[in-house]
């Protein structure tokens, strides 16, 4: 089973994922941290020297190299990628996909002094925006769940779910 979680900068995609991950003993994989790896350079790094688009490009070629090289696998993508290009089709057809909602002040609280994340600069009024831009888009995930709840309940909710979705399995 591949399953994809998504969700908004600072919602817990990272942390949720590991957790989830260790739980079904399936490998993690942060598509950020795997190209920033892969790459050798970081992701403020990349946005400043080849430009926001050329990132969107570049998570969807390592997202399609991940998806076929993984049969079981908990991947969290980037809070942009969903919404880039017909990318979250791409991921409801392979992946089993997971809205990690956090409402936009705690997302916020959570990131407003991240240095790695080269959206924050732009400041609160463009991330409120961006935010409810995007919200549509991440509610045609297979599910949806509240993430602003301590991680064990979070696994909790999430493996009570997925006990009904054998399809996936
Ligand atoms: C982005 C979110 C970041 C990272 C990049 C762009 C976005 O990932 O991909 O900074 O457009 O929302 P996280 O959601 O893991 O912070």
């Amino acid at each position: 089973m591949k399953i994809a979680l998504i969700g908004f900068m600072g919602s817990g995609k990272t942390l949720f994922g590991k957790a989830l991950s260790k739980f079904l003993n399936y490998p993690f994989i942060d598509l950020d941290k795997y190209i920033e790896k892969k790459y050798n350079i970081k992701i403020p790094q990349i946005f400043e020297k080849y430009g926001e688009k050329f990132f969107r490009e570049l998570e969807k070629k390592e997202f399609l190299n991940l998806k076929r090289k993984y049969k079981n696998l908990v991947l969290s993508v980037g809070g942009g990628f969903p919404c880039y290009r017909n990318n979250m089709h791409l991921l409801k057809k392979d992946f089993f996909v997971v809205y990690l909602y956090v409402p936009f002040e705690k997302s916020y609280f959570y990131i407003k002094n991240d240095k790695n994340r080269p959206l924050v600069k732009k400041g609160k009024k463009f991330l409120k925006k961006l935010y409810e831009k995007r919200f549509p888009i991440y509610k045609q995930a297979h599910v949806t769940l509240l993430a602003d709840i301590p991680i064990k309940e979070l696994i909790k909710k999430f493996l009570k779910i997925i006990k009904n979705k054998r399809k996936y399995l």
